[in-house]
């Protein structure tokens, strides 16, 4: 079988005009622009290209957007001092705080003074908690575009065997809370390996499932004859694994072995092009869904 490819970023075009249609209705109706402030520490390259990203695509949608760019040497106070202030500003919906953060800066408390209402992460321990429960807003966007691709390509995992590859707080461990939750989108049989499972037996689980998502961080870890015949395929993993003499820019590629994969697969996504452009999409979808919270459109 040669799996059908899951372009993520036509599925993050998708679900963009879903959401800028949904802007225009609360800036007409309500006038409610949702507001983000993305706060920058530093100018790691890739933190500043994450950031512009992520500032780009809210002017696009709309939105109230402010970049907060701080000096890498701010103190751990001034920076508390910042989030405790658009903690309190009515117009910002969403805060987020680039990761990582420099070594002076405790990132843990930075992020557990945000709100949990404007923190459109999900990092928060309040979020991560009502993700388990079920009772939430928002979703971490990496598992949240994974979730999307599933059902926008694949189809509700409503009872299927999902094998999850990685136990991350970023991807693995919320992407088995949010398939286990008892509602469409999700209602599946969830395992989860990771480094404490022996190889014989992460082969085994993987073999079984449905839907394998992975996010090892091992470059090409998953090979086709782990993959069962028709199988759902969703690739996290973007590895760096040399530069191109061409182009000079770095090559990519995920945590499966793509091309025996998709031998087996029925769906994959590739890497770039899978994952990747629905993560910054779903940060939109947490911002709109944190400014219907914060005007009471949205009960948690
Ligand atoms: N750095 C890399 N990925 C992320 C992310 O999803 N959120 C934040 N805040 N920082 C990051």
């Amino acid at each position: 079988m040669a799996a059908k490819l899951i372009k993520g970023a036509e599925v993050a075009a998708q679900i963009r005009a879903e959401l800028k249609a949904e802007v225009d209705e609360l800036k007409a109706k309500h006038n409610l622009p949702p507001g983000l402030v993305t706060i920058l520490v530093g100018e790691n390259p890739a933190s500043v290209s994450y950031v512009t990203a992520k500032q780009k695509t809210s002017h696009e949608l709309g939105f109230y957007s402010i970049q907060d760019n701080q000096p890498e040497d701010i103190r751990e106070e001034r920076l508390l001092a910042l989030i405790d202030k658009y903690n309190q500003d009515p117009q910002i919906h969403g805060i987020l705080v680039q990761l990582p953060l420099p070594k002076h800066i405790d990132s843990q408390k930075v992020l557990y003074a945000i709100d949990p209402n404007k923190d459109v992460d999900a990092f928060h321990p309040v979020n991560v908690g009502r993700i388990l429960i079920g009772n939430y807003a928002f979703l971490p966007c990496t598992p949240a575009g994974c979730q999307e691709l599933i059902v926008r390509a694949y189809g509700d995992p409503k009872g299927k065997e999902v094998v999850v590859v990685g136990r991350s707080n970023i991807v693995g461990k919320p992407m088995v809370a949010i398939m286990l939750q008892k509602r469409a989108g999700a209602n599946a049989t969830v395992t989860c390996v990771h480094t404490g499972t022996p190889k014989d037996k992460i082969i085994e689980h993987c073999r079984r499932a449905d839907i394998l998502i992975v996010a090892a961080g091992v470059p090409k870890y998953i090979q086709g004859d782990w993959v069962r015949e028709g199988a759902c395929v969703i690739d996290v993993g973007v590895n760096r694994i040399g530069i191109s003499e061409k182009t000079g820019k770095a090559i990519l590629c995920g945590d499966v072995d793509f091309d025996a994969v998709s031998e087996r697969a029925s769906y994959i996504t590739p890497v770039p092009g899978g994952v990747g452009p629905m993560t910054i999409t779903m940060l939109m979808k947490n911002s709109v869904m944190a400014a219907k919270v914060a005007a009471g459109l949205v009960k948690i």
